[in-house]
């Protein structure tokens, strides 16, 4: 641990757990990291300390995550100064906007309010059949081409880079780039890189919306231009701010969701059986890989005022970080979480989050798994791993959690 740099109270007692690093690496790609092994024990609250020494709460237990995430007193805003850092570089970039996903209500309601629309349950639906055909294109290439594939450039990356894309109305040719900078911005590895990475994406933004403005074209970003930007609703940094959340947040998750899907289905043989044999299984099944895996593994937020929970105070300016890997697996809520199970009746899971800042392309992404995840195994019936499963690399613990590479054979 490097000492403090940060100017918050941290004067609090740690418990026993007090010194227990947070994030850490898992050593198994679909389980909690196992130094978390003892904050699971330890519920519904237990502390932990960050990079810089700082120690604040880890929310372990299912219903008081949903209760917390739904409390205006716990806040989203990365310009408050005792906002937490999970690492050095997060510190670096973290008091730059980020639309949404950085600001509390009333502002993200306003925000909120305008997207909605283009994420509906309906609006979703219909999006399937362009899914489809997008899944199918990339199986027919990868058949063509024959074994062995690395299924996350080959298919897991770009379902949804394709999906996004077209949503929004930004061309997929520019995909090497994007995904390039989306990656750098999420994993770094200095400061320096997610600022570049976040300028290049603006700069992007900028002159795409600006080529849209004098030629209108197909997609989110131009219906927002004529309804909003036109109407003097939305400002122009805020629309590049929206179109920078919604590509990167559009396709990082479901791909880390649909590798690292794949991989922990070959890795449970009778749990895929089942669900060839029945198809009707796979929204519970896509389901339970979202709470099983829980790939945005540490949401973070600020105490705007004292919050009792349980017998304990957690006070003003605290730091509260939810595991989502720790609180999706909680005893209390769930009969034998460690397994991965198609026919449990809780769905209340927070792969998603909750509250207002609950994950607003949700439906979206449960779309792109389900005919994913259904139409890979369809084609391919014999896909397997084409190396041990030990040597597959697989994403560090301080960002989204997926598979760095899946080379399969089938
Ligand atoms: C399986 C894939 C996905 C997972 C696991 C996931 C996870 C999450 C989580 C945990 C949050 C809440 C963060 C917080 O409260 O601090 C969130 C918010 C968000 N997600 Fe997703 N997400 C996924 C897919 C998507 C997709 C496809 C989009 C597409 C557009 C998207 C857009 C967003 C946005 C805009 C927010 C911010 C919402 C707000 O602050 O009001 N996500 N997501």
């Amino acid at each position: 641990m490097t000492g403090s740099n940060t100017s918050v109270n941290t004067d609090h007692t740690a418990t026993d757990t007090g010194s227990v690093a947070f994030p850490q690496d898992r050593s198994c790609p679909y389980h909690p990291p196992t130094a978390y092994q003892p904050l699971r024990d330890e519920r519904p609250l237990a502390r932990v300390q960050l990079y810089d020494g700082r120690t604040v709460w880890m929310v372990t237990g299912l219903a008081e995550a949903r209760a917390l995430l739904a409390d205006p007193r716990l806040s989203s805003n990365r310009e408050n100064l005792a906002f937490p850092s999970p690492t050095a570089r997060f510190a670096g970039v973290s008091r730059r906007r980020t639309a949404l996903l950085g600001i509390d209500d009333p502002e993200h309601a306003t925000q909120r309010r305008m997207l909605i629309p283009s994420f509906t349950l309906k609006r979703t639906a219909s999006l399937r059949p362009q899914i489809q055909r997008t899944v199918d294109e990339l199986l027919d290439r990868m058949i063509e081409q024959g074994p062995p594939a690395d299924l996350v450039s080959a298919f897991a990356l770009p379902v949804p880079s394709m999906v996004i894309c077209a949503l929004l109305g930004v061309p997929y040719e520019d995909h090497d780039f994007f995904e390039d900078q989306s990656r750098k911005l999420l994993r770094g590895p200095e400061t320096a890189d997610v600022e570049a990475a976040r300028d290049a994406l603006e700069d992007y933004f900028v002159r795409l919306i600006d080529r849209k403005q004098k030629e209108r074209g197909d997609g989110l970003l131009d219906e927002l231009i004529e309804r909003r930007l036109n109407e003097g609703t939305l400002d122009h940094q805020e629309l590049v701010d929206f179109a920078t959340i919604l590509l990167v947040a559009g396709h990082e998750t479901t791909a880390n969701m649909i590798s690292l899907g794949t991989f922990t289905l070959l890795q449970h043989p009778d749990q895929l059986a089942e669900l060839r044999s029945e198809a009707a299984l796979m929204p519970a099944a896509v389901e339970e890989l979202l709470r099983y895996l829980s790939i945005a593994d540490g949401m973070l937020r600020v105490a705007l005022d004292d919050i009792e929970i349980d017998g304990r105070t957690i006070r003003a300016d605290d730091g509260v970080v939810f595991s989502t890997s720790i609180i999706n697996r909680d005893n209390a809520s769930y009969e034998a979480p460690d397994q991965l199970d198609w026919h449990r009746t809780n769905r209340h899971h927070v792969a998603f989050g909750f509250g207002i800042h609950q994950c607003l392309g949700q439906n979206l992404a449960r779309a792109e798994m389900e005919i994913a995840l259904r139409s890979l195994f369809d084609r391919l019936p014999g896909l397997r791993l084409a190396v041990p499963a030990d040597e597959i690399p697989f994403k560090p613990g301080d960002t989204l959690q997926g598979m760095v590479e899946l080379p399969v054979a089938w």
